[in-house]
């Protein structure tokens, strides 16, 4: 969400005239978007300020400028904690960003403008997206759950959800620029339909199925991904969309958090582990070969060693391809944070250890499976980065697996947005190689786009909060200057 919301921000500034810095430039203007979700993204910030100081006092026109999380979270105390930052901004106004740079700029003082509800959605704002291939779609912004160690909703706000048809008209304006992949965004995207912004709409519970389904008709998307669901409003609809709609994944993020019922209670999630095994049976029994993923957390208050032996427990059922594992991180103001036996910290990082092993060897058991069958790769930007990787180039496969392969003599013609098909000839916990001959070899107009450092710029779509839409505003010549990195974290 935060990564999507920077591309929203590059949007913003893009369109106020701003130039993005090349990487070894004295940028005139850094903004920080921040995350505040666990206690060590929230701790960065700080470090990362105290960093720019001295750049600050060297180059007084520079601006520095705090949004995101942490400063809808610590308001008045970035500046007093940092008061050389020009601008503070929260998740609620990332739109007011260039007028509020122009005003600290005028009055020669910083501005701090934190919103208690959200002004506007951040896709009626344009966008600059990172990457030619892959890009990011909001249904939804906020979160009606009460979960008790998550900060999200006093940060985000309540759960609003966005029409259809503009979610839809997003959709096809990234894929009327080349981008093959979308992934659907959501806080808890099963909720998706009970909260639409537009008050002519009918609520709809299944409008997520409705909204797949609909992906499914855009012609020249090729994947469609989304995250993350809500095991307890998890039904058989959106199984059925994603198994009867060619363009949807075969890739669930299921975010399991633990495996002891009494913790998922404490946890006010409202499920059980009964339930979660039930889902992820009926996934596989649809689409037998998906990868499911999940968010697993280690050491929430009151969790004894016999919660925790539940946890590893569900674990070894579930046969995760892989899992986000997470050391219980108190956050101000939620209930978990002042609930009695916390767990001491040598105890967790003990507990999550054990997880991470156990996790690993189930992660390696199950692309081991994967040896001697076909992928078929989308081609990523971060190839040659990894040690693991030298001389291949990197793909995710359809089941959202890093793969890297070998392309020998086709390497120079392989551009990542490209499309390729090969076999899986070893694995690793964390990847797959694939060192056969590639079988096929797709140029696509996402490859053409990243080779010309091109990432599509989303115009604003739809309206205001609570106003009936009018459809998309007409979108923008797709821009050619710009970040190249192409990185995406989907
Ligand atoms: N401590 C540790 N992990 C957390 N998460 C959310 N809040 C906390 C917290 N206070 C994890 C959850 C969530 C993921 C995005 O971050 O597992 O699914
Ligand atoms: Fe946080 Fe729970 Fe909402 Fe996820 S569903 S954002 S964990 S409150």
């Amino acid at each position: 969400m935060n990564v999507h919301d920077s591309e929203r921000i590059a949007g913003l500034l893009e369109d106020a005239g701003y130039v993005r810095a090349a990487e070894d430039d004295d940028a005139d203007l850094v903004v920080f978007n921040t995350c505040a979700i666990r206690e060590n993204a929230d701790n960065k910030l700080y470090g990362n300020l105290s960093h720019l100081a001295p750049e600050k006092t060297r180059r007084p026109g520079m601006q520095i400028a705090v949004g995101g999380c942490l400063a809808q979270k610590d308001k008045d105390t970035v500046l007093r904690k940092a008061p050389w930052v020009d601008v503070v901004f929260g998740t609620h106004n990332i739109g007011s960003l260039p007028a509020l740079l122009d005003r600290a700029r005028h009055n020669e003082e910083a501005q701090v403008e934190i919103l208690d509800a959200l002004e506007a959605f951040p896709s009626t704002l344009p966008a600059k997206r990172d990457s030619a291939y892959s890009g990011w779609v909001s249904v939804s912004v906020g979160c009606n759950n009460t979960c008790t160690f998550c900060i999200v909703p006093s940060l985000r706000g309540k759960e609003v959800d966005r029409r259809p048809g503009d979610v839809l008209a997003e959709v096809k304006a990234l894929v009327d620029q080349g981008v093959l992949e979308v992934t659907l965004l959501g806080q808890n995207v099963n909720a998706y339909g009970m909260s639409f912004a537009d008050p002519e709409l009918p609520r709809n519970r299944g409008a997520f199925a409705d909204l797949l389904r609909a992906c499914g008709d855009i012609d020249g998307l090729e994947r469609v991904r989304f995250t993350s669901p809500h095991p307890a409003e998890f039904t058989d609809d959106v199984i059925d969309a994603m198994a009867q709609t060619p363009n949807v994944c075969p890739q669930l993020h299921m975010p399991l958090q633990s495996g002891s019922d009494r913790i998922l209670r404490a946890m006010r999630r409202s499920y059980r582990t009964t339930k979660f095994l039930g889902i992820l049976d009926k996934v596989r029994a649809a689409m037998p070969h998906a990868a499911i993923t999940t968010d697993i957390i280690v050491g929430f208050p009151g969790e004894t060693e016999e919660d925790f032996a539940a946890t590893l427990d569900v674990v070894e059922r579930a046969r995760f391809s892989s899992a986000f594992t997470f050391q219980y991180s108190p956050r101000p103001g939620t209930p978990a944070a002042t609930m009695p036996d916390q767990v001491p910290p040598e105890v967790v990082s003990e507990r999550y250890q054990r997880l991470i092993a156990l996790q690993e060897r189930i992660c390696l058991t199950e692309n081991r499976n994967l040896i001697g069958s076909e992928a078929e790769l989308l081609v990523v930007a971060d190839s040659g980065r990894k040690s693991a990787n030298t001389g291949r180039l990197t793909g995710r496969s359809r089941d959202g697996r890093l793969v890297h392969f070998r392309a020998d003599d086709a390497a120079a013609a392989i551009r990542p947005g490209d499309v390729v098909v090969t076999t899986i000839t070893d694995a690793a916990p964390h990847h797959l190689m694939a060192d056969g001959s590639i079988a096929s070899h797709r140029r696509t107009r996402a490859g053409d786009a990243h080779e010309l450092s091109r990432t599509p710029m989303t115009a604003p779509v739809g309206v205001g909060l609570g106003m009936p839409g009018m459809g998309p505003a007409p979108m923008p010549e797709v821009a050619s200057t710009g970040c190249s990195s192409g990185a995406c974290g989907a």
